[in-house]
């Protein structure tokens, strides 16, 4: 109901809730305006991953359009950030949707900076045998995380070319740079997240746009928490969080939602101004090395 009145319209759904006039201080850190000026679009970023860099970003000083399929906690969390935060109803798969949040990003604001395509979902949590694999399904994982991508940088490259500069991040995954790690699906389109990073960059260079790839080591966000706990049906959220936070291979450290946000500031900041087609893995080092499974002595025959 609201999404449909939003969408004749033409206002986001948190119009229609009087919003807090203050700027959000995560952790009481007052952020030094890296993205001073800058007017940033993110998918999905209702909740997880792209929640925690909507709130970097606005700390960092960026107007950010929260663009989700949810509209409930898509319009909480723009309401949570205060003035600098607008949520757009908008279901990746839809191209004419995506098209029409980035426009609202350009109606409010004139510009758009940074583009940020980080909507995505597993699949099947099970992964089933190839030989069992529900192509329906397939499709679906692929209308999100690998269309929806494509759809966000097309019309982001649209507005932001006459300007001849932007930054565009996508999400991939390090189920994008190794086999075995999550099901058929996922890693299939994770796996072309990244190239679909590497071919729009060798076009984007030349126009003055750059784009960027952030592929995280699994951390505990509702979509692997959900994931995950398929496996563990028994187990409370404390486990199951405890056994996604076990995965790090980097002592004394675990993986958390703000590392990946850090490193969307980073690459969506003019510090990143001659990064380009790069594939940042936020994984503390997991897909670097893997050990040799030697014996122990008393394995020795
Ligand atoms: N959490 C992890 O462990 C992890 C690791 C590597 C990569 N990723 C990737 O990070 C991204 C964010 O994941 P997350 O963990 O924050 O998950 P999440 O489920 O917490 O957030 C995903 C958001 O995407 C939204 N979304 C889903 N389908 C959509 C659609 N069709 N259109 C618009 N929005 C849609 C959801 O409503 C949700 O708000 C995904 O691309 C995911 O594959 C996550």
């Amino acid at each position: 109901m609201l999404r449909s009145l939003a969408r004749n319209f033409k206002f986001g759904t948190n119009d229609l809730v009087r919003k807090p006039a203050r700027f959000y201080s995560r952790n009481g850190r007052a952020g030094d305006g890296r993205l001073e000026g800058k007017v940033a679009l993110i998918t999905g970023s209702a909740s997880g991953l792209g929640k925690a860099t909507a709130h970097e970003f606005v700390q960092q000083g960026a107007q950010v359009i929260i663009a989700d399929v949810d509209t409930h906690l898509g319009s909480q969390v723009a309401y949570d950030l205060g003035s600098s935060a607008f949520f757009v109803p908008c279901d990746v798969t839809d191209e004419a949707q995506v098209a029409e949040a980035i426009h609202i990003a350009v109606a409010r604001h004139g510009k758009l900076d940074i583009m940020y395509n980080n909507a995505g979902i597993t699949g099947p949590a099970i992964p089933p045998s190839i030989t069992d694999l529900d192509l329906n399904e397939f499709d679906r994982v692929m209308r999100i995380n690998v269309r929806g991508t494509v759809a966000g940088i097309k019309h982001a490259a649209r507005v932001m070319l006459p300007v001849g500069s932007g930054s565009i991040l996508c999400t991939s995954s390090i189920s994008g740079l190794m086999g075995g790690l999550g099901p058929h699906p996922y890693t299939i389109s994770k796996f072309t997240v990244a190239g679909i990073v590497k071919s729009m960059a060798s076009e984007l260079c030349r126009v003055g746009i750059r784009i960027n790839c952030i592929s995280p080591t699994p951390i505990p966000t509702p979509m692997s928490l959900a994931q995950i706990g398929q496996f563990f049906p028994g187990l409370t959220q404390e486990q199951i969080v405890a056994i996604v936070d076990g995965f790090s291979e980097l002592k004394g450290v675990k993986c958390e939602e703000i590392d990946v946000a850090r490193a969307a500031l980073y690459l969506a900041s003019d510090e990143a101004k001659y990064i380009t087609g790069h594939n940042l893995i936020v994984d503390g080092g997991f897909t670097s090395f893997k050990n040799l499974g030697f014996p122990s002595l008393d394995q020795i025959a």
